[in-house]
């Protein structure tokens, strides 16, 4: 599969960390050492802080995200932030259905492709996770399990959305624990997941797609797997800037304080 027809992504997952003075401590130090490539940046950050890193991140190239959003675009939903609340703060990017909303917060699939399509509509990129769980891995179910919650995100998208929308493959067992997944087996899942866009959309959509994968990504292991070729960068969340290379590491963040 050729890569040049898509641009590479790191997004960092800020998760709930960091206050507004951290951000800011972390934005002036990010700006110092950046510099603008073919690779797309983003943060996501907890929702606070979003006009404060559009501010301090503009005309650089960097996008910013949020990290949720409601499925509904106004009414009684009392705590929630809907679509154009974060279009509004400047966000370009949205994560949906990370596994630790779907474990924690009642995020379904039904409802990620809620979501998606209420991105889609006001322009914002969706960056959508999907992962197995270990038992899953360990039953041969992965490539199921992933089948269906691609399937799911994306039901009733014309070709046209797909081709805007992020793929983020997370198995859940490597998210935070350091256990990453090995090259082969990152490769095999995103591989399986183009195929699979393939098969629905066409080669044209397929080819388009932006697949991520993230769980314990870091120094050590990023030049691996990002020389995979169907994985077309990292969601970044809990890895230490003084572990990763100077570049990837301020482009992607760092959640833990
Ligand atoms: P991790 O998190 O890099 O800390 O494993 C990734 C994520 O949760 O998106």
């Amino acid at each position: 599969m050729n890569k040049k027809y898509r641009k590479v992504i790191i997004a960092g997952n800020w998760k709930m960390y960091k206050t507004i003075a951290e951000a800011r401590a972390f934005a002036e130090e990010f700006k110092k050492i950046y510099q603008p490539s073919d690779v797309r940046v983003a943060v996501c950050a907890p929702y606070p802080q979003l006009p404060f890193l559009v501010e301090a991140f503009r005309g650089t190239g960097i996008g910013v995200g949020a990290q949720n959003v409601s499925e509904f675009d106004k009414g009684a939903h009392t705590g929630e932030i809907s679509v154009d609340m974060i279009a509004d703060l400047g966000a370009k990017y949205c994560i949906v259905g990370h596994s630790e909303r779907r474990a924690n917060n009642g995020d379904t699939d039904e409802l990620v492709n809620t979501k998606v399509h209420a991105l889609l509509e006001k322009g914002i990129t969706p960056i959508v996770c999907v992962g197995e769980s270990l038992s899953e891995r360990d039953r041969d179910l992965t490539m199921e399990r992933i089948s269906y919650q691609v399937k799911a995100a994306l039901y009733g998208l014309t070709a046209e959305q797909v081709k805007k929308v992020v793929i983020a493959y997370e198995p859940i067992w490597a998210i935070g624990t350091g256990r990453t997944a090995t090259d082969e087996q990152a490769q095999e899942v995103c591989f399986n997941i183009r195929e699979n866009l393939r098969a629905q959309y066409g080669a044209l959509v397929s080819r388009k797609v932006c697949i991520l994968y993230g769980g314990s990504m870091n120094a050590k292991n990023c030049a691996g797997l990002l020389a995979q070729p169907d994985i077309d960068g990292g969601l970044i969340g809990g890895s230490r800037s003084r572990t990763l290379p100077r570049s990837s590491a301020k482009a992607a963040g760092r959640s833990k304080p």
